[in-house]
């Protein structure tokens, strides 16, 4: 996969439904990744391209429907699309290492540590991490913008967002106390939320516009997500969700499912996606293809 996004006719600034912009998102942000890493061949280029291909591309989706809605020409979102593809991908391939979650189906394929080794897995996550910055250094925007996407790109990664809520994550294995809502809300928010958060920004970001309706949409979004991939967790039929199901209760994971019961997290789920709606109603009709995908993170399977 090595075309250069930049030839990729990009339709202009029309809003798609969810299905066609879901999927011009992954073709697009693989593209830019798969250019990236061109001229380079051997296990640790290819298991980087491995673990960024055959995902749902929600949070590339995200970001470049929001640039869209702010007026910004997808073309110079895609390097910020590309880069939240490439944290997430890196997220993932660490959560599956035997250190953490120890799972051996992803996407319906061997995870990178089944497929190569657990070395080239923690090298494929270090590359796409660094990888990701550089990509985001290649968003066209003012460079005032860039420093922000650059500097809440670095936090929402780190160890006030997904580092630290995977760490808070595995330290709720092993708790005295059972964590309460707020300790799941909190935890939940930094692991998930803390990525969907930032894709949902990019485009108020890079237009250096009015961020607190797309900052409440996402905050919900990334929660009402977890939410549902511990239902799925729970209840999925694992060839369709394409990982290992059931593992959540047997590690002793806190989540809402753990805390509230199915039917409470569900309904849970239902509230945050109300309020991830009610959140875009500044941008009228336009936000229509980002309010679908609030409703499709609840009613996924897989
Ligand atoms: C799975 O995320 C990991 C969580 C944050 C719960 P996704 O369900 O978005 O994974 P892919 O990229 O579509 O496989
Ligand atoms: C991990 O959450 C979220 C990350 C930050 C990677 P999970 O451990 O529940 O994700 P899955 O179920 O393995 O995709
Ligand atoms: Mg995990
Ligand atoms: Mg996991
Ligand atoms: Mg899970």
């Amino acid at each position: 996969m090595t075309d250069n996004p930049a030839k990729i006719r990009i339709s202009a600034l029309e809003r798609q439904s969810l299905n066609d912009a879901m999927a011009h998102a992954a073709k697009v942000s693989q593209a830019r990744i798969g250019f990236a890493l061109s001229g380079l061949s051997g296990d640790l280029p290819d298991a980087m391209l491995y673990a960024v291909t055959g995902g749902k591309a929600l949070r590339a989706f995200l970001a470049l429907e929001t640039a869209r809605l702010h007026g910004i020409n997808p073309v110079s979102a895609v390097g910020a699309a590309a880069a939240i593809e490439c944290i997430h991908a890196y997220s993932l391939v660490h959560d599956d290492l035997p250190c953490m979650d120890d799972d051996e189906l992803r996407r319906g394929q061997p995870t990178v540590h089944k497929q190569w080794d657990e070395a080239t897995a923690v090298l494929a996550g270090d590359g796409l991490q660094a990888l990701a910055f550089e990509l985001l250094v290649q968003a066209e925007c003012a460079p005032r913008a860039k420093l922000n996407l650059l500097m809440s790109l670095s936090h929402a990664a780190g160890v006030r967002g997904m580092v630290g809520g995977q760490s808070a994550d595995i330290a709720a294995e092993t708790a005295q106390l059972p964590l309460d809502l707020e300790d799941i809300t909190a935890l939940q928010a930094s692991k998930t939320g803390a990525l969907i958060s930032w894709a949902a920004l990019v485009g108020p970001r890079m237009a250096e516009a009015e961020r607190e309706p797309l900052s409440l949409y996402g905050e919900a979004l990334g929660l009402a997500f977890q939410i549902a991939d511990d239902l799925l967790d729970h209840f999925g039929d694992p060839t369709i969700v394409g990982k290992a199901v059931g593992k959540d209760a047997a590690a002793g994971k806190a989540t809402f499912v753990s805390l509230l019961g199915p039917d409470g997290a569900k309904s849970r789920a239902n509230e945050l996606v109300e309020q991830a709606c009610d959140a875009l109603s500044p941008y009228g009709d336009d936000a229509e293809t980002l309010k679908e995908a609030a409703r499709f993170v609840i009613a996924r399977n897989h």
